[in-house]
């Protein structure tokens, strides 16, 4: 099934944006892995954070999951149960790089796959430092693609230099490293999101940072408690973009998570002159948030690399819109880790964005925009990508005649409720969706 966006009209009033990705994923795993019982509250219902909560179930966790409130009665540290089947993550890279180092740690054996997408990423940043913490992994491509099979068991703590800034990595060493006896440390070379360091903690666990180095203690005593999911900036950035392209728009974001380290899109649309303010400020759960105002503003192209790359490489293809409505030239170095997201970014958002007549060209770390020119309509395909789906959307806001997305039904992975919300936005009943011939 397709979809047809139509252009015009603003975007005016208020959103709630779904809860984060990164921190549901964790919150089940840690309230899986602490005693007694854990509550989140404003859980991110998509397909990655159902992939995590099905393969823990597999694993012998009671979890109850109705919507936005899941209930976990934690097993413990040493209470995993083998999977009797193949445990399967889906779409979602934070599934399966969080799981293998949980798995790692158990004193049994298991295998891990995921769509077609996933079993296509690189899973050798991960199998590489667990191996040398004592796992054994089996797989493609010497143990670098899933699926994996895994025997973990005890493992010995490890200090890791890790070569990527990757928050799937980190955690993925950390998490293995609670079931060590000893201190492991990981280091970065620019620090990635750190709701795993920040969670840990507010469970009990001993947690050290210090720049871009974190140090976890292991066997720490996880005690389950109420977790308050923050709406993700991830998944407000398209509301983002698309109140600043489109004229007269006026939207309220509400209880966007405001981590630092997932801030940069905030950081690069300043930059850009759009007009955004932040409201409320507080702290839920350990974690920053607040209210965003967004209104429409006349953009101008940047420079985007260093070290804001990890704190906004979600929000890269959705800033290249922003690049394709604003007045001048945008550079976007740095991201090669774009390449080996659910699609190659790159190459995915510089072919699709094309088609609409935006000036983009690839480099091997990321793309240039010529902004300016008008974007028309046409037929495009998010390539099964969820990220470039609702970015592809965004443009089709001011393109000169509606747009056709081949591929809507991925957009369910992070935000299912994504185009009734755009259109109650917009002011419109229902997006027209087409059968296929
Ligand atoms: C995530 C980390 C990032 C990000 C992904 C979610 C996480 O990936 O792109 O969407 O929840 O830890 P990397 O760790 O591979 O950079």
């Amino acid at each position: 099934m397709s979809i047809t966006i139509e252009t015009g009209g603003p975007l005016r009033g208020e959103v709630a944006v779904p809860g984060d990705k990164s921190i549901s994923h964790r919150a089940v795993i840690f309230g899986a892995l602490a005693s007694g019982k854990t509550e989140i509250e404003g859980f991110l219902a998509g397909e990655d954070c159902l992939s995590t909560v099905a393969c823990l179930r597999q694993l012998g966790v009671p979890v109850t999951a109705g919507g936005e409130t899941v209930l976990i009665d934690g097993v413990g540290l040493d209470g995993l149960g083998e999977p009797d089947d193949v445990l399967n993550a889906g779409n979602s890279g934070t599934t399966a790089r969080l799981l293998l180092g949980v798995l790692s740690g158990q004193p049994f054996y298991s295998v891990l796959t995921g769509d077609g997408s996933l079993r296509r990423r690189p899973m050798g940043r991960v199998t590489a430092p667990l191996t040398q913490m004592g796992a054994q992994f089996w797989g493609r491509e010497r143990a670098r693609l899933l699926p994996l099979s895994v025997r973990g068991g005890l493992l010995r703590p490890l200090d890791y230099t890790s070569p990527v800034a990757s928050a799937q990595i980190k955690s993925a060493v950390l998490l293995a490293g609670m079931f060590a006896v000893g201190e492991t440390v990981v280091r970065e070379p620019e620090k990635s999101r750190d709701h795993t360091e920040r969670m840990l903690a507010a469970f009990g666990a001993t947690v050290q940072t210090a720049g871009n180095e974190v140090c976890v203690q292991g066997r720490p005593q996880l005690q389950g408690r109420l977790v308050q999911v923050p709406g993700d900036i991830s998944s407000a950035a398209f509301f983002l973009v698309a109140a600043s392209i489109v004229p007269g728009s006026d939207l309220l974001l509400r209880n966007v998570g405001l981590n630092q380290t997932r801030t940069g899109v905030l950081d690069v649309l300043g930059e850009m002159g759009a007009d955004i303010t932040v409201l409320n400020f507080r702290e839920e759960s350990g974690e920053p948030v607040a209210d965003i105002r967004v209104r429409h503003a006349m953009l101008r192209g940047v420079e985007i690399g260093g070290a804001i790359i990890p704190r906004l490489i979600d929000e890269l293809p959705v800033l290249a819109v922003a690049a394709a409505y604003a007045q001048g030239t945008t550079i976007v170095r740095d991201a090669a880790e774009l390449r080996v997201k659910e699609s190659d970014r790159i190459s995915v958002v510089t072919e699709e964005l094309g088609k609409l007549g935006v000036n983009i060209e690839a480099r091997d770390d990321g793309f240039v925009v010529l902004g300016g020119g008008k974007l028309y309509g046409g037929s495009v395909s998010g390539r099964g990508d969820h990220r470039i789906a609702m970015s592809l959307c965004i443009a089709a806001m001011g393109a000169a005649t509606p747009v056709t997305l081949d591929d809507p039904d991925c957009i369910a992975v992070s935000y299912p409720a994504f185009l009734e919300t755009l259109n109650t936005l917009r002011g419109l009943s229902q997006a027209r969706r087409d059968l296929k011939p």
